[in-house]
């Protein structure tokens, strides 16, 4: 388990999506401002992964762009790429696609949509169907 850490972590007021000043918002009407530096990038011996799962939740219908830069920034040849996220109420619409096009490599699978209640049971029964 890798767990993606802005360097810069979100607060709640950070978060705050309806209103406008937050920085989430700010973020979400400029693109530019996306970019999201990672405490760490990169996995120790991921050459020894086949299989990747890659869990975000869903902001404004796409992956919350924190995982951008490590889509971006690692190498998935030869992986399985398995994309799923949590959400309010929305599915996961294209978020994968758009992650899958981000990285530009891997065999990225169709992935799932889960609850922001989902239960870690709920999730492990997902891996292991998957695999
Ligand atoms: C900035 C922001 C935007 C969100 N946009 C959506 C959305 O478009 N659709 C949806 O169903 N949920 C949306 N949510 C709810 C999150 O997806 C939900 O809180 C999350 O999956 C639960 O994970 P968490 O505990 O890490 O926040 C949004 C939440 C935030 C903070």
């Amino acid at each position: 388990m890798f767990e993606l850490v802005p360097t810069e972590v979100y607060s709640s007021a950070d978060l705050y999506w309806s209103d406008k000043n937050s920085r989430v918002s700010k973020e979400h009407d400029d693109p530019d401002l996306r970019d999201v530096e990672l405490e760490y990038n990169t996995v120790d011996n991921w050459d020894s992964y086949d299989t990747v799962f890659i869990s975000y939740p869903i902001w404004w219908y796409i992956a919350a762009w924190p995982v951008n830069n490590f889509v971006s920034g690692n190498d998935f040849s030869g992986k399985t790429v398995i994309p799923f996220c949590t959400s309010a109420s929305s599915g996961i619409g294209d978020s994968g696609k758009l992650l899958e096009n981000m990285a530009g490599t891997g065999n990225w699978q169709e992935g799932h949509r889960f609850s922001s209640r989902a239960s870690e049971s709920d999730i492990k029964a997902f891996r292991l169907y998957s695999m």
